[in-house]
């Protein structure tokens, strides 16, 4: 297992050295793992001048699956674009091919009153969220800051999906769906934009593949208000790139906090990118009070979806869930009569109960 290691900024480098101390653990465990570093994002930029630096090109191409922190800070914001972090991000997305992004959002019963909703809406809840991660207006060309001849200045972007794009998602989706509860929701604005009608007709002609998967359509705005109101309806969601950034934020807060969620960024091969859906939280890095669960919880979907082995996945999803039972905290889940722990010492908690 060839993982190549990006820390990132913030709050990256330390919820990443709990996920090594994991892989580590595995390794003198008898899995052959080997372990690379590199930067990216504002490290990148600090150690290269580039958020997505050449060297780290090299090996995230070369490795079999990347472990990312999280990129972004403050001292950032004011660099031109093509070198802040977040482009350090969407160029690896775009440069390894990962447009099939998994983001579960997943209710503990220990944690059911972290979340924002009444327990009875979201206990048991379990939704995968299928983000096509490579295109749409992300993307899509022309885009810019022109000016008009009567001299004003217009922002434009370009939302556009070919019909390749969105097949090969779909694909990904009905096959997620056909290993749960046989249900995906795509989710769009069909009755607005005509990027998403072409979407729900391409996606409509994908599902006569699939009989046994019943698929529904919904309008994004519905989608937002029913993730609210009754999430447990839901159980595979597929959309596009910037509906999907946006619901999946929506998703982690059902589930108590988006520290507790991991994702997959996969290719047509398996490949696969894994971090935590969460930024890279300057206002606490280095300060010991991160939740490195949700790296760690990637780590578990990386054995699962890139390496096949379900066994390690679970080993590691047991394991979180045994520091949970224990009634080990970080601040963001952080109840009365549950014991505090930082960064390091939950790190060291799931080792312990690996
Ligand atoms: C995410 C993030 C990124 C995105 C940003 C940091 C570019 O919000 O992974 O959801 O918009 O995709
Ligand atoms: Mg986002």
């Amino acid at each position: 297992m060839k993982i190549a290691v990006l820390p990132g900024d913030g709050i990256g480098p330390e919820i990443v050295t709990q996920a090594v101390k994991v892989l580590e653990a595995l390794r003198s465990d008898g899995l052959k793992i080997e372990m690379e570093y590199a930067h990216l994002g504002g490290a990148g930029y600090d150690a290269a001048g580039d958020p997505f630096p050449p060297a780290t090109e090299k090996l995230a191409l070369a490795a079999d699956a990347v472990l990312l922190g999280a990129v972004g800070g403050y001292q950032y914001d004011t660099l031109p674009r093509p070198m802040r972090p977040e482009q350090g991000l969407l160029r690896i997305r775009k440069g390894l091919g990962l447009f099939a992004n998994l983001r579960p959002a997943m209710v503990y019963p220990e944690l059911v009153n972290a979340s924002s909703l009444k327990p009875e809406l979201v206990s048991g809840l379990d939704i995968m969220i299928l983000r096509e991660l490579t295109g749409d207006i992300y993307f899509g060309q022309p885009r810019g800051i022109r000016q008009l001849p009567n001299g004003e200045r217009q922002g434009f972007d370009t939302m556009l999906y070919s019909e390749s794009e969105i097949r090969r998602v779909a694909h990904v989706g009905f096959q997620i769906a056909l290993k749960r509860n046989k249900k995906m929701c795509s989710v769009d604005k069909a009755n607005v934009l005509d990027t998403s009608m072409f979407w729900r007709e391409i996606v409509t002609e994908v599902a006569k593949e699939y009989p046994a998967v019943d698929l529904s359509h919904m309008y994004v705005d519905n989608a937002a208000m029913q993730l609210v109101r009754a999430p447990k309806q839901f159980d595979v969601i597929l959309t596009g790139n910037i509906f999907g950034d946006i619901l999946s934020d929506e998703a982690s807060m059902l589930t108590g906090s988006i520290g507790m969620l991991p994702s997959a960024s996969l290719d047509a091969h398996n490949k696969g990118l894994y971090e935590p859906c969460h930024g890279s939280a300057p206002d606490i890095a280095g300060k010991d009070i991160a939740n490195p669960l949700a790296t760690i919880l990637s780590l578990a979907m990386m054995m699962r979806y890139t390496f096949v082995r379900e066994d390690i996945a679970q080993r590691i999803e047991n394991a979180v869930r045994k520091v949970l039972q224990q009634g080990m905290r970080t601040a963001d889940i952080y109840e009365a009569g549950m014991q505090k722990v930082g960064c390091m010492a939950m790190g060291d908690a799931v080792v312990a109960s690996l």
